[in-house]
């Protein structure tokens, strides 16, 4: 090569990488707190829930579960048939979601299973909400062989009145359990995220309630709470006597009780979420919220677990009756083993009710 051409080849590739560098896109920065991560997931295996729980992880916003007032039928067959012919028809299918109040947030994530290569109906709806105008949106997919198909450019039409719409990902639902990785990576590069504990946290989980409502962690922003994993044929079981008296006590000051049923320590919550209701509230007059039976280790464990176990000792839980006791602010203060002293849980209970 002559020098001279050697020069215009070395301009040339310098040219090429300081465009590059210009055009790496700016990271948007938000408070944790203002991100909303909302999702529509239909199969049992829930691919695309788990990467919003992922993703949820990762930025520290809110999640929310999209949902269709007429539930797609459980049967594959009959789904299929019900998906394509809505989607066929331009069906607008209504969601049974009380209104999102879109103030709170500047971005928003959604993410649908790919439906015959585009949204799901019911995504479809969320994308097109009047609410997401100025926002920054950020559309996620799982699919099954097909890829990102025209997931990515039907949600950007549907989100017209969005400020700004991100490139899309798009996860095989096959491989979501081993991306979390790269979905962490995904969100970092997009996002400047500031970590606010009062916003994020403790209060970015969803929950279901016994029978089958929604709860959020965020429900309790600025209480006392006590997470405690149940059972109802434990040595420690009668420990639902002493929680009750807590709860009546301090409900008034602040004091706030999540009972999780979990049937992991020697299957000793076998019962059904209605059973293990009907056990607890007619046995000990339990009168706290209940939710559904979880695990809180291992694979299938609550995202809520995961967090509430890394703010404290990392360890699994033990056993029954565990509890972890957050503040005021969000702050996971203290993690109590089963056979721990209630009394000493009592003392500091009270004490962090002072504060402020
Ligand atoms: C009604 C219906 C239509 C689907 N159409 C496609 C498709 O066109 N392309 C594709 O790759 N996967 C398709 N799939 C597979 C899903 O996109 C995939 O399994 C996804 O990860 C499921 O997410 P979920 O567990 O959150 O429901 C379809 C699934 C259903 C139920």
């Amino acid at each position: 090569m002559s020098f001279r051409k050697m020069i215009a080849v070395t301009f040339a590739a310098f040219a090429v990488l300081s465009s590059f560098a210009q055009d790496a896109p700016e990271k948007v920065s938000v408070k944790s707190g203002r991100i909303l991560v909302a999702y529509y997931s239909w199969s049992e295996s829930g691919n695309t829930k788990y990467a919003a729980e992922q993703i949820q992880k990762s930025s520290g916003g809110e999640l929310l579960e999209i949902k269709p007032k007429n539930a797609y039928p459980k049967d594959y067959s009959a789904c299929l048939a019900q998906a394509q012919k809505e989607i066929r028809d331009g069906v607008r299918v209504e969601l049974a979601n009380e209104p999102v109040d879109f103030r709170k947030y500047d971005v928003v994530f959604i993410g649908s299973p790919n439906w015959f290569g585009t949204v799901a109906p019911p995504a479809a709806s969320f994308f097109a909400s009047a609410g997401l105008a100025g926002k920054t949106v950020i559309p996620f997919f799982t699919y099954g062989s097909g890829g990102m198909q025209n997931c990515e450019r039907d949600a950007k039409k549907l989100a017209e009145k969005a400020g700004k719409v991100l490139p899309a990902k798009a996860i095989r639902g096959a491989n979501v359990r081993e991306a979390d990785k790269e979905i962490a990576d995904w969100v970092g590069s997009m996002l400047d995220v500031t970590k606010d504990a009062a916003a994020s946290g403790f209060y970015g989980f969803e929950l279901k309630s016994w029978d089958g409502k929604d709860v959020k962690t965020a429900d309790f922003k600025g209480r006392v709470v006590l997470v405690v994993n149940t059972a109802t044929r434990c040595g420690f079981t009668p420990q639902y006597e002493r929680l009750e008296k807590l709860y009546k006590e301090y409900h008034d000051k602040g004091f706030e009780l999540i009972d999780i049923p979990c049937n992991q320590f020697g299957g000793q919550a076998p019962g059904s979420d209605e059973e293990i209701n009907t056990f607890c509230t007619s046995r000990y007059s339990t009168t706290f919220p209940r939710m559904t039976k979880c695990d809180v280790n291992g694979e299938k464990q609550i995202p809520l677990y995961k967090f509430l176990k890394e703010e404290t000792n990392k360890a699994d839980i033990r056993w029954n009756f565990t509890k972890f006791l957050v503040d005021r602010n969000g702050k996971v203060v203290k993690r109590f083993e089963s056979g721990d002293s209630l009394d000493e849980l009592e003392k500091l209970i009270k004490s962090l009710l002072e504060q402020k």
